[in-house]
């Protein structure tokens, strides 16, 4: 426990000390950490916070207001589903729930083995494609329950 606070310590003080007297300091920091770790892990908080003088909350506060920054590492695929209203009103929520079954997870897992990590993401632009979704940084319009088999399939390789 201790050795991971420490290496993640070293990990962290190099982007802290980078941004740290910049205007606007935090979100730098944590996508820099969040790219360099691929996650901001809590223990990392603390060191943020100790840093720009602000409280270990209000630091936590913006970490668990965007989606974007996870607090554990992302399986090796990255699946977001678009939650927003477009894709909604277009059958979203079904696939939601049919990819949730055929993962085994909800929204914000990772599968046991490592493979998926599913997250909700709200409008990718492609509302006229709905209902939408992200694999690995690639789009994919006109999700239907056959699409989202195929894609439970192809994120276990
Ligand atoms: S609402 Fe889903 S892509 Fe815009």
């Amino acid at each position: 426990m201790q050795q991971a606070r420490t290496e993640i310590a070293s990990a962290v003080a190099p982007i802290i000390d980078r941004w740290k007297n910049e205007e606007g300091p935090l979100l730098p920091i944590l996508n820099g950490i969040q790219r360099e770790l691929g996650h901001v892990p809590r223990e990392s908080l603390p060191f943020i916070a100790e840093a720009l003088n602000l409280t270990r909350a209000e630091v936590y506060g913006v970490v668990s207001f965007y989606h974007d920054y996870r607090e554990k590492p992302a399986g090796r695929h990255v699946l977001k589903l678009c939650r927003a209203e477009a894709c909604q009103s277009m059958g979203g929520d079904a696939v939601a729930e049919k990819l949730q079954k055929l993962l085994g997870i909800k929204f914000h897992e990772t599968s046991a083995d490592g493979a998926v990590t599913l997250e909700p993401v709200y409008c990718l632009g492609l509302c006229a494609c709905a209902p939408s979704a992200m694999l690995d940084g690639e789009v994919i319009g006109r999700l239907d329950e056959a699409r989202a088999v195929e894609i439970a399939a192809e994120v276990r390789v």
